[in-house]
């Protein structure tokens, strides 16, 4: 699909989620270019008198709502949010994720299990049937890599370990990120509890039950899904 469509779905869904938005709420703001239009149109929201505090899911975040003037705490002094809003990678039918395609899945991840709402903000081109055209992000200690690198190559995910400026892509949290190939794994849950289970790897980019709104933009339209469980 052409770059300008998913330009202006991906803004259509952004500005959607901003409505949800209410006074004196304090709002999780998720990471990526989704992300970055919500974020854009909470700062004018907050500009006209909206009156919100954010906690950011990474510093390029941070570092965008202080540009547009919103209020930012540390999660440490709300614990819970109000509404968190992200974008993804991938969704399924389920309402499972694939996120960490902009590094940012650890954070993203904490601030998902500590909000009341959460909403994902996503392009058409982000729903699937079954997750897994998307490679899996995993956040892993560096003192780990290469003997997770092993292991992950022996169960045949096709482990790459994520790279810039030619060297080892750092996170916020100053770890590394492998991507894996899950294309065809029936089972993602099993698959989550496996991979979590190897020392060293911190977090996966499998958001399975944490997602309560979906708002897709399609052509000139924004669809909102609600996860009903
Ligand atoms: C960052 C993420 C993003 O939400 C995901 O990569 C989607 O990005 P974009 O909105 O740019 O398509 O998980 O870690």
């Amino acid at each position: 699909m052409k770059s300008t469509v998913i330009e202006h779905e991906k803004k259509l869904a952004a500005y959607e989620s901003v409505s949800l938005v209410k006074n004196g709420m304090i709002v999780g703001l998720g990471s990526g270019s989704t992300a970055e239009h919500m974020i854009r149109k909470l700062g004018e929201e907050v500009e006209k008198g909206l009156s919100i505090k954010g906690v950011p899911s990474s510093e390029r975040t941070a570092q965008l709502a202080q540009e547009v003037g919103i209020p930012l705490i540390l999660l440490k002094e709300a614990i819970t949010l109000d509404i968190n809003i992200d974008g993804a990678d991938e969704f399924d039918p389920k309402f499972r994720l694939i996120k960490g395609g902009g590094g940012a899945l650890l954070r993203e991840k904490i601030l998902a299990h500590n909000s009341k709402l959460n909403v994902i903000i996503a392009d058409s081109g982000k729903k699937v049937s079954a997750l897994g055209k998307f490679k899996l992000p995993l956040e892993i200690i560096p003192f780990a890599t290469q003997a997770i690198l092993a292991e992950l190559n022996k169960m045949g995910l096709k482990p790459v370990l994520r790279k810039l400026d030619g060297g080892a892509y750092r996170t916020d949290e100053n770890n590394n990120i492998i991507d894996i190939d899950i294309f065809g794994v029936k089972e993602v849950d099993k698959l989550n509890g496996t991979l979590i289970e190897i020392p060293g790897v911190v977090e996966t980019g499998l958001f399975l039950k944490t997602t309560d709104i979906i708002l897709m933009g399609q052509g000139s339209e924004t669809l909102f899904f609600r996860n009903t469980r």
